[in-house]
């Protein structure tokens, strides 16, 4: 089967039983996508589907043919010289050095832009409610917010 990720076809074999999070990171070597919980729960495998923030974890491959898988590694755009653009989201995160272990940022970071693409003005309350299902172990809370609200204005042209 194929699968659309970051703008580019890659063939898998369809596996009734392989969830996309494990073809990404063995097979196609998308490693941004990072295993947590395994279950659902933790939000650090999440990437996007057609735009929506999706657990990885929990998605299987006959989920996802003809349809658009944005990871971590897609979230850059190149410019016309070939140097990558960071995503607003990207940009906040980095510019609040929000990240402590990490582990949890990529997850963080994908959740964060499809809020923003589908609210780009969020308030605190919405960032909160947005946000409240992606765990930090470091509890990075109060940075994590404060980026996403940063990336809003970055995205403005702030
Ligand atoms: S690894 Fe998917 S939600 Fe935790
Ligand atoms: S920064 Fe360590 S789990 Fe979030």
């Amino acid at each position: 089967m194929d699968l659309s990720i970051n703008g580019k076809l890659y063939q898998v074999e369809d596996s009734p039983n392989r969830t996309l999070l494990w073809v990404l990171r063995d097979e196609l070597g998308l490693t941004g996508t990072k295993f947590g919980c395994g279950v659902g729960i933790c939000g650090s495998c999440t990437i996007q589907i057609d735009g929506v923030a999706t657990r990885s974890c929990l998605t299987m491959l006959s989920q996802v043919e003809g349809k658009q898988i944005r990871t971590l590694e897609g979230l850059a755009t190149e410019n016309p010289d070939g140097s990558l653009q960071l995503h607003p989201v990207q940009e906040a995160f980095i510019e609040l050095q929000v990240h402590q272990c990490g582990y949890c940022m990529s997850g963080q970071i994908m959740q964060a832009a499809a809020l923003l693409d589908e609210n780009p003005a969020p308030s605190e309350e919405e960032i909160i409610a947005g946000m409240d299902r992606n765990l930090c172990r470091c509890g990075a809370y109060p940075r994590i917010r404060k980026a996403v609200a940063r990336a809003a204005e970055i995205a403005a042209g702030g």
